[in-house]
């Protein structure tokens, strides 16, 4: 064995006997190879984790039936009508792609060409570029998804794209940005994909929050003209979309009016229900095949501290899963859950065990009957809740010195703290969590 504890194999491989990784956990036994003179990592070669693949969620896409039911409604009726176009809005991490990549297999149905777009963010100014890169890009996924192929053609749309000025496409060698020339541009795509047997186009535009005010209007210009292209168009928002009136608001800043009208059908992205979070976990977890599992408290917590947005829900999970897999029992417990959360959100952590060590016996008291209750809730009744024995009077005085504490928690911590003539509530499901795990822990030892 050498110093940094490899004990050599006779097949070149080694086993690595001193390997933690960053939160100190052994590697497991296999042996392995050097890279670069080098032992890898345990993060390196631990098992896959299902909790990783990628940002969009493929074959594990659990809930969102209404949103689905909308867009496979609209695509359906592009068959039949004139097209009646989409925004998708929600927050980072919601399942905007992923629900972008499920309109794919939907179109596929219908034998409608799909194309998902990721919008390039550019300087102002840049319109005509970012609709040129749109083009670009449509053009060569359909080259790429082997247009034209079944049927033996060579699919030529992209080379003569290149050809620039030479070329027949006008966006190619447009010197200004025109919904004429986009229209014409996108009418010979939508052609050509028909003379192959597909039933229209859907572009699906994501990160359409980058959309240039030209940008956009050109696109709205284009598909006034025609019927076969349905367009749908993902935004991610900065404020919570709890309804899809709020999206609609949303989008006004963003679009002009006659624009919304155009992307008719609204669907807004928030949180995933209880059930389908948990789903989304339990999907995951039962295609793998190393035989982990999560106790049933765990995925529900998980679920509950991260509100169910899906990027958090997986961030999350995937935590856990690291750590329940180098246990003997393969089982994710209550002890996973709390380390996961430790490293995940570090800043709570640390500014709720900073509260906690300048808060006194009695601001505790406070902290802990509000962790327990995060709702909304009277104070007295927060101080009856928590203590046993006290006089009707006792509480009220009791309550005074709660709700000043609470008053000045607010001052400090407004963005999860909230206090309302209706009483006190705790908004964040993570802040509630480690402080009920601290004090339980503080009060265990
Ligand atoms: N319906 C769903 N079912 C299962 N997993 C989902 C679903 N929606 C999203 N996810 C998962 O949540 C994470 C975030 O999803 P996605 O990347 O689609 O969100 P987004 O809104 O496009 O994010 P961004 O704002 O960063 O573009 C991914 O890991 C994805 O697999
Ligand atoms: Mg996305």
């Amino acid at each position: 064995m050498d110093s940094r504890g490899l004990i050599p194999r006779s097949d070149g491989r080694f086993y690595l006997t001193r390997a933690t990784d960053c939160v100190g956990r052994r590697s497991p036994d296999e042996p392995f190879r050097l890279r670069n003179g080098e032992p890898r990592t345990w993060h390196t070669w631990r098992m896959p984790n299902p909790f990783f693949e990628g940002r969009a969620a493929g074959k594990y896409f659990v809930g969102r039936g209404t949103e689905t039911t909308q867009l496979s409604s609209r695509i359906a009726e592009l068959l039949q009508d004139a097209p009646n176009h989409v925004q998708v809005a929600g927050m980072f991490g919601t399942g905007k792609t992923s629900l972008l990549h499920k309109a794919i297999g939907m179109a596929e149905e219908h034998k409608i060409y799909a194309a998902r777009i990721e919008v390039p963010e550019m300087a102002e100014g840049a319109a005509l570029a970012q609709a040129q890169h749109i083009l670009r890009t449509l053009l060569s996924k359909m080259e790429d998804d082997g247009v034209g192929r079944e049927q033996g053609f060579r699919f030529d749309l992209l080379h003569d794209w290149e050809k620039g000025n030479s070329g027949s496409f006008e966006m190619c060698k447009a010197t200004a940005l025109s919904g004429d020339d986009l229209a014409r541009d996108l009418r010979r795509i939508a052609h050509t994909l028909e003379e192959f047997g597909y039933h229209g186009l859907l572009c699906l535009l994501d990160e359409a929050q980058y959309l240039q005010g030209p940008t956009l209007r050109a696109i709205k210009s284009a598909l006034f003209e025609t019927n076969s292209i349905l367009m749908v168009i993902a935004l991610r928002v900065l404020t919570d979309v709890p309804s899809v009136d709020v999206v609609a608001e949303d989008m006004l800043t963003l679009l002009d009016d006659s624009i919304n009208r155009l992307f008719s059908t609204r669907i807004g992205l928030g949180p995933f229900e209880h059930g389908d979070g948990e789903r989304c976990i339990q999907r995951r977890l039962a295609d793998d095949t190393d035989g982990i599992s999560f106790e049933s408290e765990v995925v529900s917590d998980i679920v509950h501290i991260t509100r169910g947005i899906p990027h958090h829900v997986i961030g999350l999970a995937h935590l856990v899963y690291d750590l329940a897999a180098v246990t003997p029992d393969r089982t994710a417990s209550q002890d996973h859950l709390l380390s996961a959360v430790k490293s995940r959100f570090r800043l709570e952590w640390k500014s709720v065990s900073g509260l906690l060590d300048s808060a006194s016996p009695d601001e505790r008291d406070a902290l802990a009957a509000l962790a327990e209750h995060p709702q909304v809730a009277d104070t007295a009744d927060l101080v009856a809740l928590s203590t046993h024995s006290l006089t009707d009077r006792e509480i009220e005085s009791q309550a005074v010195l709660w709700s000043d504490y609470f008053d000045r928690l607010q001052e400090i911590y407004p963005e999860w703290c909230r206090v309302s003539p209706d009483g006190v509530a705790l908004d964040d499901p993570v802040v509630a969590y480690i402080l009920r795990q601290r004090l339980r822990f503080e009060d265990a030892s």
